[in-house]
């Protein structure tokens, strides 16, 4: 087994001879910035909401003020981050390769913030929003923020009255039709993917690291702890994306 320092040094070596890069991030990305992951005992936000209660459109029907002031107070948690130095690395990483495409299932945005030029979002955005009956679409300026504590009823749509939702993908729904089937192109035709932060638990995006790997990828995994996927990598990075991903883009530029 290498050491950190060898798979990282790994990691460099096959981004140097890399034309089409991905970056596949869930939740841990985001970690560092402040921004709880789903699944980690104590922390994780599905540890202490019951995602059934939040992030369902039966749910949201049934109770839209409970739904919309929790995504309210997630939307303020994310305006009050800030990208940190592992997102920077994959913009830097950009001027390194001929493609660079993010694939993220995080709805914080932080990646754009960030200014990374080509990202996918497959489970939507918390700054957008969509109509729940005739889904016409609205940006986030058209809905208030709240301060995160208090109970807020979400605006009527515009178009037809009916309340107006978050554009995230809830249980039970499908991805965004063009944003799946762009990720599955660039997933298919990339020379190394790099998942970052996800448990590979939740699917269909945990498909992609084997729809690249079968597709004769490589496939690096940054995370701190093992996952399901682990077994299945190239070169795994146990340790955290802030830390890691600076010093692979380092390493590689060198
Ligand atoms: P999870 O919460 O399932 O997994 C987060 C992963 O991040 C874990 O494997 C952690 O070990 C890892 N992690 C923690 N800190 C990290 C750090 N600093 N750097 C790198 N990795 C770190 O989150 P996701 O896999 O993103 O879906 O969850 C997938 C989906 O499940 C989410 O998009 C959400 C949720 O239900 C929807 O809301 C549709």
């Amino acid at each position: 087994m290498r050491t950190v320092d060898e798979s990282v040094q790994a990691a460099a070596e096959a981004l140097r001879g890399a034309q089409r890069v991905v970056a596949a991030t869930g939740a841990g990305m985001s970690r560092e910035s402040g921004i709880p992951t789903f699944r980690e005992a104590q922390t994780g936000l599905w540890a202490q909401f019951d995602p059934e209660a939040l992030a369902t459109e039966h749910a949201f029907r049934q109770d839209p003020a409970r739904v919309f002031s929790w995504y309210a107070w997630r939307r303020k948690l994310v305006a009050d981050a800030k990208p940190h130095a592992g997102y920077t690395a994959l913009v830097t990483l950009e001027s390194l390769v001929s493609q660079m495409t993010v694939i993220t299932q995080n709805v914080d945005g932080l990646h754009r913030r960030a200014g990374a030029t080509d990202v996918i979002e497959l489970h939507g955005a918390l700054d957008r929003f969509i109509c729940v009956d005739c889904r016409h679409p609205f940006l986030s300026d058209c809905v208030p923020m709240g301060d995160g504590t208090a109970s807020l009823e979400p605006p009527p749509c515009e178009q037809c009255g009916a309340a107006i939702r978050p554009a995230v993908v809830w249980f039970g729904e499908a991805l965004p039709e063009a944003a799946q089937t762009a990720a599955w192109h660039v997933a298919a035709s990339c020379d190394v993917m790099m998942v970052i932060g996800t448990s590979s638990l939740v699917y269909p995006a945990a498909y992609l690291p084997r729809i690249a790997g079968d597709a004769g990828a490589t496939i690096i995994e940054i995370n701190p702890e093992a996952t399901d996927l682990t077994p299945a990598v190239d070169i795994a990075c146990l340790g955290a994306a802030g830390t890691i991903l600076p010093q692979i883009i380092e390493a590689a530029e060198a």
